[in-house]
């Protein structure tokens, strides 16, 4: 009983999160190194270029690139068996669709590959994680067909390099955010929903040819989606709210319904049709949709929502309800270990494949001891939480779940608001919202709780 034999337990970062070094050894310039620190009330700017004398959390952020070493020695200390991370495309393609890539970019993810599997940490890789090369905008990003091509190209390029090192893949993070922010998911220049749609279909089908791709270069290769995590329960047993619910839930779940069943659901295509929108489905699109369905299903889970008969279904993330029952973070984050748990019941019924946890966790403010100690119970217990909850997904349900990687397991830029000090890890970084600091790393409690909840498999959550 427990945990199953082999489970991942680990951590994920993102590129454009951790890494910093923005353009050294030959990176492009991504979505993300247009985008402002913003804070709890501010939303993130995005400039038409870099502005001098503005401050861009993704150009340093806690300088990964040069500590990537001493970071997955601390990951090792803590036990992890996989850690989740992601490429930035234009460390290989610094414009996306450069004619050869850039050996420079692909030495740096040898050594952080080869680093992991000095420690035996399985490394999971997500390819595309809120950083498209801004070179591409010149196709109108992902609204042309044309960055498919150069996004299978990257894909290529990267499947081949890291054969027999790498067997774990994520194509897009979060790819259900591209309805709600497409910029970040995909530096998407246009909001209306023809063109957010388009982009989507557009991902969709690359995602799908990546995992046709990725199947044929190694046999061995397990390619997961990524879903970021949007559950919402009805506000009440009112039949309005209730099928409100069921399609603010709809615009969310489609996602996973094409790459999990390689088709558009019929309330999609009817909802496409009733708004005028087509999509511009070419001569072995739908071959290439049926035949790329994906191994596994992760997600993130931060979180769950409330929906009913007055949301307006263009916010994912406002439905215009609270749930009465959660206590929030500071962020306004729901806190429901509960959501984990029903979370999984509802993808696994739905779908019957793996699923892995692959982001949870909670962004708090942390404080730094003067003995450089970081005390922190309240992480503690969220992670604790949501641990038992999924262990009953897994043993009182039976859902199958691969594994688990806590989000941000060293803290890094907020993606949702820029800051630093909205902090996820296990492991201190001293660099504050503006990127001042001295970047050292430093073990908080939950680094230690973290290590023996590993070392037991699960069992010693206490
Ligand atoms: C997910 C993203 O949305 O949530 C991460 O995949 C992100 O990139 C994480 O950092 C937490 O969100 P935030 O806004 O607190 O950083």
């Amino acid at each position: 009983m427990g945990f199953p034999e082999g489970f991942l337990w680990g951590g994920a970062t993102a590129a454009n999160q951790c890494e910093g070094a923005w353009n050294e050894d030959g990176k492009g310039i991504n979505s993300s190194d247009v985008m402002t620190a913003g804070d709890v009330n501010k939303k993130r700017e995005i400039t038409e270029e870099i502005k001098e004398g503005t401050y861009y959390p993704s150009h340093n952020a806690i300088d990964h690139y040069h500590h990537y070493k001493e970071d997955i020695a601390l990951f090792a200390e803590m036990g992890f068996t996989c850690y989740r991370f992601s490429i930035n495309w234009t460390r290989v393609f610094p414009n996306g669709d450069d004619a050869a890539p850039n050996e420079a970019g692909l030495q740096f993810y040898d050594r952080i590959i080869d680093e992991c599997l000095k420690y035996k940490i399985t490394p999971l890789i997500t390819i595309s994680h809120y950083e498209t090369p801004l070179g591409l905008l010149k196709y109108d990003s992902w609204i042309g067909r044309t960055t498919v091509d150069c996004f299978l190209r990257y894909c290529e390029t990267i499947f081949k390099r890291y054969k027999g090192k790498v067997r774990h893949w994520l194509t897009f993070n979060e790819i259900n955010c591209m309805s709600s922010t497409p910029w970040t998911a995909g530096a998407v220049p246009k909001q209306d929903e023809a063109s957010v749609m388009i982009a989507a279909y557009h991902q969709l089908l690359a995602s799908a040819k990546a995992v046709k791709l990725a199947h044929e270069i190694d046999p061995e290769n397990k390619v997961g989606m990524m879903y970021g995590g949007l559950f919402s329960y009805p506000y009440s047993c009112d039949p309005d709210d209730v099928i409100r619910n069921m399609e603010y839930m709809h615009e969310q779940l489609f996602y996973c319904d094409v790459q999990c069943r390689g088709y558009y659901p019929a309330y999609k295509k009817k909802d496409l049709e009733k708004k005028g929108i087509s999509l511009p489905i070419c001569e072995g699109d739908e071959e290439a949709l049926k035949k790329g369905t994906v191994d596994f299903l992760s997600y993130s889970y931060y979180f769950s929502l409330v929906s009913g008969k007055n949301t307006e279904l263009k916010d994912a993330f406002d439905t215009g309800y609270r749930n009465p029952y959660l206590k929030e973070t500071p962020w306004g984050w729901s806190m429901d270990e509960q959501g984990l748990r029903y979370s999984l019941n509802l993808l696994y019924d739905r779908y019957q494949i793996p699923l892995m946890i692959v982001e949870n966790g909670m962004g708090m403010y942390d404080k730094l001891e003067e003995d450089k100690t970081v005390h922190d119970p309240y992480r503690i217990d969220y992670l604790k939480r949501h641990i038992k909850e999924m262990e009953k997904a897994i043993d009182l349900d039976g859902v199958d779940v691969m594994g688990y990687t806590t989000w941000g397991c060293i803290d890094l830029v907020s993606a949702g608001t820029g800051q630093m000090e909205k902090r996820y890890g296990f492991i201190y970084v001293d660099v504050d919202d503006q990127g001042n600091g001295s970047f050292e790393r430093y073990r908080k409690d939950s680094f230690y709780w973290y290590q023996k909840v590993i070392a037991s498999n699960g069992k010693e959550l206490d």
